[in-house]
């Protein structure tokens, strides 16, 4: 019997103005536009098998079948592209990161953004990169910013068919990094998708939401002009936003671990010295710090020195999610 098989390959990102809470949940609509760039050395691969002899879906993340609440949400996401594509075959689902699972590195945006591409491609069918976006946005809503190249917005829209990404700069336009300090290697308590469900629980949710475009637009201009010092101090500001929404939901989510808080307090002091670098958090403790390839090794000395930091990784600018030939 014929299978439907294909292999891709997305980054994770990080995003400088962030996604938190969402008009529509069930289509991963959000309150505010955001932008991120791609996490060039780190990636997820992805082998999706359609296979009309199976009766369920099946999951295996670095050689290990997953089961309850991992493969559900694959299944419920296989089942969009179900709808999508009227495919009426379950699929077997391979996935390998080149990062610590576990690290607390939102591996989600790079699974989601590799299973879509994967899926089209393994059905021998075809979407533009928009759409694309769309579909990887319904797995995770940060996944659709990891179908473009580079620097990439994601335009929130009001409905299904206006919510995308795209990319705005090329990959080599900046030569920004971002250094990642692990300051706790445990899964996170309260993720993403039900953090958002309670973002408007927070009194300042309103606040955060509206003056989102402001930011958004001094960000995505700091990047486009290559200015560090107006891009770190609207990073350091969104995050600190975020955070304040989620620690004032209730239940209040409180991410933040003591080295976190230390490196928070480091890095504006760095810059101050003469060492461009910001930080940014997703929903964890551990910190994105922003700055210029050539200052990264300097950047890994200071925080490597700072009590708390487990390990620290370095990732680049990358690409966007791109298909592997088997
Ligand atoms: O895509 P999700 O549901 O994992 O949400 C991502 C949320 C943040 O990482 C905290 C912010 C962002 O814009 O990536």
């Amino acid at each position: 019997m014929e299978k439907y098989q294909a292999t891709a390959i997305a980054h994770p990102n990080i995003a400088l103005i962030k996604y938190w809470g969402n008009r529509d949940h069930e289509m991963r609509i959000p309150e505010n536009g955001s932008i991120s760039f791609n996490l060039g050395s780190l990636y997820t691969k992805t082998t999706v098998i359609f296979n009309p002899s199976l009766e369920i879906d099946s999951l295996e993340i670095n050689g290990i079948q997953t089961l309850n609440s991992g493969l559900k949400r694959i299944s419920n996401f296989l089942k969009i592209v179900r709808e999508w594509t009227s495919t009426p075959y379950y699929a077997q689902v391979i996935s390998e990161n080149n990062f610590p699972m576990g690290a607390g590195i939102a591996s989600s945006a790079a699974a989601f953004a590799s299973l879509s591409l994967a899926s089209i491609k393994a059905l021998g069918l075809f979407l533009t990169e928009k759409d694309l976006s769309r579909l990887a946005r319904r797995g995770s809503g940060s996944a659709c910013r990891s179908i473009p190249q580079g620097f990439v917005e994601w335009l929130p829209g009001r409905d299904d068919q206006e919510s995308f990404s795209y990319s705005f700069a090329s990959v080599n336009h900046w030569d920004l990094v971002d250094v990642i300090a692990i300051v706790a290697k445990n899964h996170k308590s309260v993720g993403s998708t039900a953090g958002h469900a309670l973002a408007n629980s927070s009194p300042l949710q309103r606040v955060r939401v509206a003056d989102a475009p402001r930011r958004l637009g001094i960000g995505k201009n700091a990047i486009l002009q290559r200015d560090f010092n107006e891009l770190a101090e609207i990073v350091e500001l969104d995050s600190n936003l975020m955070h304040s929404v989620m620690m004032t939901s209730n239940p209040s989510l409180f991410y933040w671990e003591p080295a976190t808080i230390s490196i928070m307090k480091a890095v504006p002091e760095w810059r101050q010295q003469g060492i461009p670098a910001c930080y940014t958090l997703d929903a964890g403790p551990n910190v994105h710090i922003i700055c210029q390839s050539e200052y990264a090794n300097d950047v890994v000395n200071l925080v490597n020195q700072i009590t708390g930091v487990l390990q620290v990784m370095v990732s680049p600018v990358g690409g966007g999610a791109y298909l592997v030939e088997e």
